[in-house]
């Protein structure tokens, strides 16, 4: 799976720190922060033609995130949303829309890993593209396990949405050489956490199984699939999964922004069951989550 340009994209607007500037125009001080160690935050958002779906628990994980890392002046989560309307309403989008969201500590003074040379407050910068979801949610994608685990508390918390990415991006690349859409990461103790870029899900004979959030992103999509489920009354529980019980799971999927609900057909070379009771569930909870979208967008 490797998405292509939507030619849609050619003339977008990008937002970089207040101001709006055509996309081969939009750029960042390579003194950024960003630039210099991967010391940012961001979010994936997906604006419907309701609004932006949970807007409001992507913003609040943007600003735990930007304390946790002891950002400086950060702005407003009005000033943010402002901007993001703006950016919408400068590229005339309504709906189809993936955002990529990026707060960084700044502009350094002068290179340099110290957090306080970067004086002048934090940077925003708002790319909005016209991105329909990317997986193929029909005949759902192939998975290969990494040698690359994912993070956890005792190094860089999973719970941090930043953008030091090349464990995943490592792990990415190893899928990539595998012929496999994404790849499967697992924590310090060999359980399953998450996907490259997404969460992980398994039914077996009746109870959705999710790994615990402690080596994976909580991501928000996790946690409406996890809100349907107790809304349709299906038994849903956090647990460690080995990858015996993935292989040998009735159906599994990945959530995430940007390709909502995804089914696994094969991790490993082991194809995935897709026993018809399970995807009966599934399917259940996949039209839950459409149907109850509208009601969880803000328009902005
Ligand atoms: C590593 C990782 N896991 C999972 C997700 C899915 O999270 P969400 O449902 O909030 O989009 C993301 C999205 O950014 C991610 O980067």
């Amino acid at each position: 799976m490797l998405q292509k340009f939507d030619s849609r994209n050619a003339n977008l607007l990008v937002y970089v720190n207040g101001a709006i500037l055509p996309r081969e125009e939009a750029r960042i001080s390579v003194l950024d922060s960003v630039v210099q160690g991967g010391d940012a935050v961001w979010e994936g958002l997906r604006l419907y033609k309701e609004g932006v779906y949970c807007l409001d628990r992507h913003m609040r994980r943007l600003m735990d995130s930007a304390h946790a890392l002891d950002f400086q002046q950060i702005p407003s989560v009005e000033s943010i949303v402002g901007a993001l309307g703006e950016t919408f309403r400068s590229n005339g989008m309504v709906s189809d829309v993936h955002v990529r969201l990026t707060l960084t500590r700044g502009e350094k003074l002068t290179s340099g890993m110290d957090p306080r040379l970067c004086d002048q407050g934090c940077g925003l910068i708002i790319l909005a593209e016209w991105k329909p979801p990317v997986y193929d949610n029909e005949s759902g994608i192939t998975v290969f396990t990494s040698s690359i685990r994912r993070n956890g508390p005792e190094y860089l918390d999973s719970k941090i949405h930043h953008n030091n990415l090349l464990n995943n991006i490592l792990a990415k690349t190893q899928a990539n050489y595998a012929g496999c859409d994404a790849a499967l990461m697992l924590d310090n103790r060999g359980f399953a956490s998450e996907l490259n870029g997404t969460n992980l899900f398994m039914i077996r004979d009746g109870i959705v199984y999710t790994p615990y959030a402690h080596h994976c992103l909580p991501g928000i999509t996790r946690g409406r699939v996890i809100e349907i489920c107790h809304k349709l009354g299906i038994p849903c529980q956090e647990k460690d999964i080995s990858l015996t019980e993935l292989y040998t799971a009735d159906l599994v999927w990945a959530t995430g922004t940007m390709g909502e609900l995804t089914p696994i057909r094969e991790i490993d070379g082991r194809k995935i069951a897709n026993q018809a009771v399970a995807r009966a569930m599934f399917d259940q909870i996949a039209s839950a989550f459409v149907d109850s979208r509208s009601a969880y967008c803000t328009a902005v």
